[in-house]
């Protein structure tokens, strides 16, 4: 289970995130929607400790990342996810399948003769075939994000951090990743954020939609209650539209500077 309560961050000059608050239940997945640079990577970097909030706690089976100090113990408590970057994040100068692998000997305890097996297995559910030997720079950009997919599935983690593991991709091997998502969550009782802007998406794999708006969660709702929801910022997120008000605010959680009581329907 992982447990964020009051996390701030604010790079030099800009605040991004003034107090998120968001649970998610093991064997869950959460889908994080939000408007561009709002802070989502920002938030996954704080699960997974590559960023440190300013305040706040992040407790994964009771363990608060943010309280850690000692390299050793930020590694260990790594060992529990998969992260997939949005940015795929491989190793030019590694093979495919030393990518995908990469992580396997600080992870597990495989041999390391089954590495390549192992990548080929990974490689085949993200749907790339024969690409073990190539480089990334022979790759388009969305066999990059599957096998920075396949790299995140690899050790079959506990936890999985997905940052928009459907960008780029075309609709039918989206809903391909999409498919993986859930299967991994039902074989293996995989906990997830995915962080996304692909609301087909989110409505087919998510189990709860949290949405970040200022900094802070506006609504954590389950797929169909956002779909129908008449909250303005929601409805123009989802939607899709230019045009829109946003002062409204669902919560689920209540900050600091609440807004006058009334105003969130639709939950
Ligand atoms: N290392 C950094 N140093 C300074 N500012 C940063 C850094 N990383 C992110 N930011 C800033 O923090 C804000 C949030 O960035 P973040 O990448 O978390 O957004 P995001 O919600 O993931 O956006 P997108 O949907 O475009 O990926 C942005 O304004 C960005 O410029
Ligand atoms: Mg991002």
């Amino acid at each position: 289970m992982i447990e964020a309560l009051g996390v701030r961050k604010t790079y030099p000059g800009r605040p991004v995130l003034r107090g998120v608050d968001l649970m998610v239940q093991e064997g869950e997945t959460l889908a994080i929607i939000g408007g561009s640079g709002c802070g989502k990577s920002t938030f996954l970097k704080c699960v997974i400790g590559l960023v440190r909030p300013d305040s706040g706690s992040i407790k994964v089976d009771g363990t608060d990342i943010t309280r850690l100090t000692r390299e050793s113990e930020i590694a260990m408590y790594r060992r529990r996810f998969g992260y997939l970057f949005q940015e795929a994040a491989l190793f030019d100068s590694l093979s495919v399948w030393e990518n995908v692998t990469f992580g396997l000997r600080y992870l597990t305890n495989i041999p390391a003769h089954r590495y390549r097996a192992i990548a080929r297995d990974k490689l085949a559910l993200v749907g790339l075939k024969d690409v073990e030997d190539l480089r990334p720079s022979e790759l388009s950009g969305g066999m990059k994000k599957r096998v920075a997919l396949a790299r995140a599935i690899a050790a079959e983690p506990s936890y999985i951090l997905y940052d928009e593991p459907t960008t780029g991709l075309d609709p039918i091997m989206s809903d391909v990743i999409n498919d993986l998502i859930l299967d991994l969550q039902k074989a293996l009782g995989t906990t997830a954020i995915v962080v996304t802007h692909d609301m087909k998406s989110a409505y087919k794999v998510a189990s709860r939609i949290a949405m970040i708006h200022e900094g802070r969660v506006l609504a954590a709702a389950h797929p169909e209650i956002i779909k129908i929801t008449n909250d303005p910022y929601i409805r123009q997120f989802v939607d899709g539209l230019s045009q829109g008000p946003i002062k409204m605010k669902l919560k689920e959680f209540e900050p600091e500077t609440a807004e006058p009581a009334g105003k969130g329907g639709g939950r």
